[in-house]
């Protein structure tokens, strides 16, 4: 069981002036993301949005410890991140499913790899397969499944860890509209109650206002805050439902004219970079 040390007040992800350069091949530098300051608080949902390319990814990989800021502070319960912290939990577009390994197996792999015991840790995946909808699929080996079915797989996989903190990356981007859907209402059913704090970075502000208790819009690379707004619609939510009602088209509309902006400006750039 992950440990959750947050201690109230604190929050659960701190972004101080996050800012983070790559080198370029000319020998130069490349701003990614700058000044990003940001405070995610336990068992909040945070949708990240912004144009293609712009940095949602990269200020996923500073909360993830996967890179490190070139400026500013990134802090995970309250501790500054060094490498991967303490009970993160990550769900990507392209699933982390292990295709030689069948799905009890893979669901049972976090366990494992923490040392719990064999028939402890099947017993454990068979409850969340059970969770995830794949009861009687257990011997069954990824090829064998289809998209959404490797979806619930990987959602398996990641939950079973108990994350105390989600990160997740355009996790429905492959699927098909209907399996997207019923995976968003999934998702949210599966964290209600979890006290995880959750960032889903999209590019899909439909799924950005259905899932989150905020959004968070960035500007076209190098990804500022743009604004930040609060959902205030009732949970639970089932997504495609929510979508319908005029609370959620005016939020729409609102947040769709910030990010409007930064999308023509990256479609600018890339119509002069052909043209
Ligand atoms: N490791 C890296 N080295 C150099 N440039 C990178 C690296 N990772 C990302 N970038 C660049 O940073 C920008 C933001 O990328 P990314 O965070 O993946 O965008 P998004 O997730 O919003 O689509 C892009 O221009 C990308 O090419
Ligand atoms: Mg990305």
């Amino acid at each position: 069981m992950t440990q959750n040390t947050t201690t109230a007040g604190s929050p659960a992800i701190a972004l101080r002036d996050a800012t983070k350069r790559f080198p370029t091949k000319d020998g130069g530098t490349f701003t990614a993301i700058r000044d990003v300051t940001l405070d995610i608080a336990a068992g909040e949902f945070v949708a990240v949005v912004g144009p293609t390319g712009c940095g949602k990814s990269t200020t996923l990989s500073l909360v993830s410890g996967l890179e490190p800021a070139s400026r500013g502070t990134v802090r995970v319960h309250d501790a500054p991140v060094t490498g991967i912290p303490d009970g993160v939990g990550y769900m990507f577009q392209a699933d982390a499913v292990l295709p030689w390994k069948n799905v009890l197996d893979n669901v049972a792999l976090g366990p494992r790899y923490r040392g719990m015991p064999k028939r402890d840790a099947e017993a454990k995946a068979r409850d969340w397969i059970e969770r995830v909808g794949l009861t009687g699929f257990e011997d069954r080996y990824p090829h064998q499944l289809s998209g959404g079915m490797r979806k619930r797989v990987a959602m398996a996989q990641t939950l079973i860890t108990e994350p105390s903190l989600l990160l997740l990356d355009e996790p429905f981007g492959a699927l098909d509209v209907q399996t997207r859907e019923l995976m968003q209402d999934e998702l949210l059913e599966l964290w209600s109650g979890t006290g995880a704090a959750v960032v889903f970075v999209t590019h899909d502000l439909t799924e950005a206002i259905s899932l989150a208790d905020r959004v968070v819009v960035m500007t076209a690379g190098p990804a500022t805050i743009k604004d930040v707004v609060d959902i205030d619609l009732p949970r639970p939510r089932r997504v495609e439902e929510i979508r319908l009602t005029p609370e959620f088209i005016e939020i729409y509309k609102r947040v769709w004219d910030s990010l409007r902006e930064e999308v023509e400006i990256t479609r600018a750039r890339g119509a002069s970079r052909v043209a």
